[in-house]
């Protein structure tokens, strides 16, 4: 191990063990597994852990519903968890449970010392209980008439239908939402964790940037308004750890989750001689130590684990890394739309690298919730991995597998270039540590597009075959495999699976540093081409197969709205994203004809600033063809060509007004060039 080898340990949330793995989830262990590969990959001892969230009373009833015993269920979900997420390429160095030994053990020990500390206070707690099942009531396993708005079968402390929060006590009619009986109120004797007394600790550590900025304001609110102790126990019936010395009482299941992360580490240690769990765990620890966590645990992270850490003589996180929420299509993932898709679900139709590009195009360091668009999936992930990063090689391999017996070229003539490639790995790599992935994605495109330009111009397959050439066709599709080297070796995070083809393929091993080393005189294997497009009707078939059976039609588009300015009702809305498709572009008018036998129609040549296009406009009656030539327009240039009556139109010109004589062509300044974007 080198000296700036840097020791780092790597944790994604413990999913709950009593459902299964969603696309919401597969964000955050999407997200880490890239932030991990990423670290492996320079050369790092990064160390990848996580668990099942085994405890708590919806896995002890869920297993009661189906029959079989809380052990049973969350064995039966954790192989179902491993195996979602080993085909997602989710590369755990260690998957376990919080129901292990090793986790009981530290749970007691983290305990056991708080208690020395005089960190836990004991009282008396009035709750909700249900006395037919014997049973404690949380707040979300009540129900009743809301108090506001009189709705019926409302849950615990919130009204769905009028958005009133309430106390359970003040529910109309409250019954238990296990067994229907009506709760009475009981008590009995609570542990809390005195997170008070940690105000200052965790005034400094909230603020040592160890938290994303967003993130640090909010808690600061939190701090200065004063924090509550923390409730770390629930009464038997329970499914998790007894609390030593106090039988009937268990540890809250949030206590022991976050232990979870330690004891899975503890269990790794035991079978990997080159980590010693001291050197990551002690409070003198010089490893560094991430937590990856959606916005809604925040406070189980920043507050009371830090708190606890410290108070049990450990060392603290590094950071926590917070993301924010998937949601499909613009809105909360439902399961009547079909846009609540699980893991498994997903597998069944699509490539897990197609996801896998498409969050880390979108992902930043911050906070923000994340929308799977699905039709910008399919196009982002067909026209960049497939149409810009897998082309060069298609486009360039089987010369070399033909003509050069599958040997590189010894030499370059394109060394500018291809440091181009390797220096700009620097940046990349800053962003990934910075968890910019959607940045890195875009700089890697960016080269993407160099390389593609390079082989357009150079145009091999024209080289090929042109007589005593064959030299110059050697340099251009060597140089065009050594980019497309870099460009893997800098995807290679996001999508191992076509790392791994690509390393097959050039018989080498793929690593940040190896990079520097140009392809020089290499054999390289026949290429079989590494992802296909995604097909949009696996996705169509995929939200079929997730809509539930009861699922109710979409919300009713909006009806059309009819302006004051003209009698033409607003067509229905469009997403922002719709709109951002659209790729307007400053065009040239070079040549405007009439078309023979159309009355309305004018055929416009139109130079997009190297690249001409033939448009079929419908502005015959406002002018003349020769009042056109040499004029700017704007025009949609992503427009799909359409074939008409009178030929192919390729794009759309934009133009406004009632009709007749008044169509007014956009007439853009005169620092308009050709080609030009329009914002
Ligand atoms: N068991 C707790 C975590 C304990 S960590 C010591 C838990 N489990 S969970 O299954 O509900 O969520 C696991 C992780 O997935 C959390 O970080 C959560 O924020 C994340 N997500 C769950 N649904 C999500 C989305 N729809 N979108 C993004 N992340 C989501 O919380
Ligand atoms: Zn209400």
């Amino acid at each position: 191990m080198s000296a700036s080898t840097r020791k780092i340990l790597v944790t994604s949330a413990l999913p709950y063990a009593n459902g299964p793995i969603h696309l919401g989830h597969l964000l955050e262990y999407i997200q880490t597994d890239i932030w991990v590969r990423f670290q492996k990959l320079r050369g790092h001892q990064c160390t990848y852990v996580c668990a099942d969230d085994a405890h708590g009373t919806a896995i002890m009833l869920r297993a009661e519903k189906e029959g079989i015993t809380s052990e049973q269920l969350i064995e039966r979900v954790n192989s179902e968890h491993q195996q979602d997420f080993s085909d997602f390429l989710i590369r755990f160095d260690n998957y376990y449970s919080t129901h292990s030994e090793e986790n009981r053990e530290l749970s007691e020990y983290i305990y056991n010392e708080c208690l020395k500390n005089g960190k836990i206070a004991q009282r008396s707690v009035t709750q909700a209980f249900d006395p037919e099942k014997e049973l404690f009531l949380a707040d979300r396993f009540i129900k009743g008439t809301c108090p506001k708005c009189k709705t019926e079968d409302q849950y615990g402390d919130n009204c769905e239908a009028c958005g009133a929060t309430y106390s359970p006590a003040e529910l109309i009619n409250p019954k238990s939402a296990i067994s229907g009986a009506t709760p009475i109120e009981k008590s009995s004797t609570h542990f809390f964790f005195k997170l008070p007394e940690f105000e200052e600790f965790l005034k400094t550590w909230t603020r040592s940037g160890t938290l994303q900025p967003q993130i640090a304001n909010k808690l600061s609110e939190w701090l200065d308004s004063g924090l509550q102790e923390w409730d770390i126990s629930r009464d038997a019936p329970y499914f998790g750890f007894e609390i030593p010395n106090e039988p009937g009482k268990y540890f809250y299941v949030w206590l022991d989750a976050p232990i979870g992360y330690m004891a899975s580490f503890k269990n790794l240690c035991l079978r990997d001689p080159d980590l010693n769990f001291d050197d990551y765990w002690h409070k003198d620890s010089t490893a560094e130590l991430y937590h990856f966590i959606g916005k809604d645990i925040i406070n189980f992270h920043a507050l009371f684990w830090p708190a606890m850490l410290s108070c049990a003589g450990f060392r603290t996180p590094t950071a926590v890394n917070a993301h924010g929420f998937v949601t499909v299509d613009g809105t909360k993932m439902s399961k009547s739309r079909g846009t609540f898709i699980m893991a498994r679900t997903y597998l069944e139709h699509l490539d897990p690298e197609y996801l896998r590009y498409y969050f880390a195009a979108k992902l930043t360091r911050h906070v923000d919730d994340l929308d799977l668009n699905l039709t910008d999936f399919a196009q982002k992930v067909n026209s960049d991995v497939v149409g810009k990063v897998v082309n060069i090689a298609s486009r360039c391999a089987n010369f070399i597998t033909k003509n050069f017996d599958g040997k590189l070229s010894p030499t370059t003539d394109e060394e500018a270039l291809l440091n181009r490639f390797i220096e700009a790995g620097d940046e990349i790599a800053d962003l990934y540590e910075n968890r910019d992935f959607g940045k890195a994605m875009r700089l890697i495109m960016e080269l993407a597009d160099t390389a593609n330009q390079y082989i357009a111009d150079k145009a091999p397959w024209v080289v090929a075959k042109q007589e005593g050439k064959e030299q110059e066709l050697w340099l251009i599709c060597s140089n065009a495999i050594n980019m497309f080297r870099q460009l893997v070796t800098y995807l290679a995070p996001v999508l191992p699976g076509i790392a791994e083809k690509t390393e097959a393929f050039l018989g080498i091993q793929l690593t940040w540093d190896a990079r520097t080393k140009l392809l020089l005189g290499n054999s390289v294997n026949p290429f079989t081409p590494m992802m296909g497009r995604v097909d949009v009707k696996q996705i169509e078939k995929m939200v079929a197969a997730s809509a539930s059976p009861d699922a109710k039609p979409a919300k009713q588009e909006k009806t059309s709205k009819v302006t004051s300015e003209s009698n033409e009702p607003i067509a229905s809305e469009i997403e922002f994203d719709d709109f951002a498709k659209v790729d307007l572009r400053i065009a040239l008018i070079k040549d405007a004809q009439h078309v023979e036998g159309a009355d309305k129609l004018l055929q416009l040549t139109l130079d997009l600033g190297g690249e001409t296009r033939n448009v079929f406009a419908g502005i015959k009656s406002a002018y003349q063809p020769e009042q056109l030539i040499g004029k700017h327009t704007v025009m949609v240039a992503n427009l799909k060509s359409r074939k008409m009556k009178f030929g192919m139109s390729e794009g759309m010109v934009l133009a406004a007004g009632p009709g007749g004589k008044d169509i007014w062509i956009l007439e853009p300044h005169t620092g308009a060039k050709p080609g030009m974007r329009v914002k």
